[in-house]
């Protein structure tokens, strides 16, 4: 797989409505404030800088639509429950990020980012039992792994299953990355290129 893929960015959007057309398959990056989204997103494509970062939580306020290798959608989500906004706009955010998982027709699958770090936080289990019981498919990434040792990283990791498996039967599928450290690359790529394979009769524009 090569270094960097085709990217472009194309719109900032603020609600599903006026999101652009519907005709590729879509893939939405969503989590806490600060968790890594928009860093993932330039490490998978391999631009330093088409996702803008910071060390400034809620720093993405918009739906950003970058497309990707001319064939899909790349959406990167503003965080949701981020603390330092009012309760009113945070009322607002989780609105719009809810309104457009629920109506986005192309959405393909929603990865959850959740920071290895920490312990499973409240909102973010119950944002997945909220896809869960909406039927919307999402996976778990497990970020910024750079940052803690393998047995901590394993141990996180279990803390996480059993919590979900409170709720679910079935684990949802969950990969682990670091931006800077370049890991999981390959497989959240190889996974995205499966469904794209997978749905080709249904985008024929992606062809
Ligand atoms: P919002 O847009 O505010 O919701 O944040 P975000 O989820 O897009 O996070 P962003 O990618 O802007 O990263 C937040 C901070 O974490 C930045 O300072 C990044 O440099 C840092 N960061 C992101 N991913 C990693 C990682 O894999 N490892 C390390 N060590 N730092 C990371
Ligand atoms: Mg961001």
């Amino acid at each position: 797989m090569s270094a960097s893929l085709p990217a472009e960015f194309l719109k900032s959007s603020p609600d599903f409505r006026s999101c652009p057309e519907p005709k590729f398959p879509e893939y939405a990056f969503i989590g806490r404030s600060n968790v890594g989204k928009s860093s993932l997103i330039n490490m998978l494509t391999g631009r330093k800088s088409l996702a803008k970062t910071s060390g400034q939580p809620g720093k993405t306020q918009l739906i950003n639509h970058f497309m990707i290798e001319k064939s899909w959608y790349l959406a990167d989500l503003p965080g949701y429950g981020f603390a330092k906004v009012s309760k009113k706009m945070r009322g607002e955010f989780d609105k719009m990020i809810r309104s457009y998982c629920a109506h986005r027709e192309n959405l393909i699958n929603l990865f959850v980012l959740v920071d290895s770090r920490h312990e499973p936080q409240k909102n973010d289990i119950e944002f997945m039992k909220w896809l869960g019981e909406n039927g919307l498919p999402f996976s778990i990434v497990l970020t910024k792994i750079d940052k803690l040792n393998p047995t901590k990283l394993r141990s996180n990791r279990s803390a996480y299953e059993k919590q979900l498996l409170n709720h679910w039967e079935e684990l949802p599928k969950m990969f682990i990355s670091s931006a800077t450290g370049k890991v999981g690359r390959e497989e959240l790529i190889s996974f995205i290129h499966h469904w794209n394979q997978e749905l080709a009769d249904h985008f024929p524009s992606a062809r």
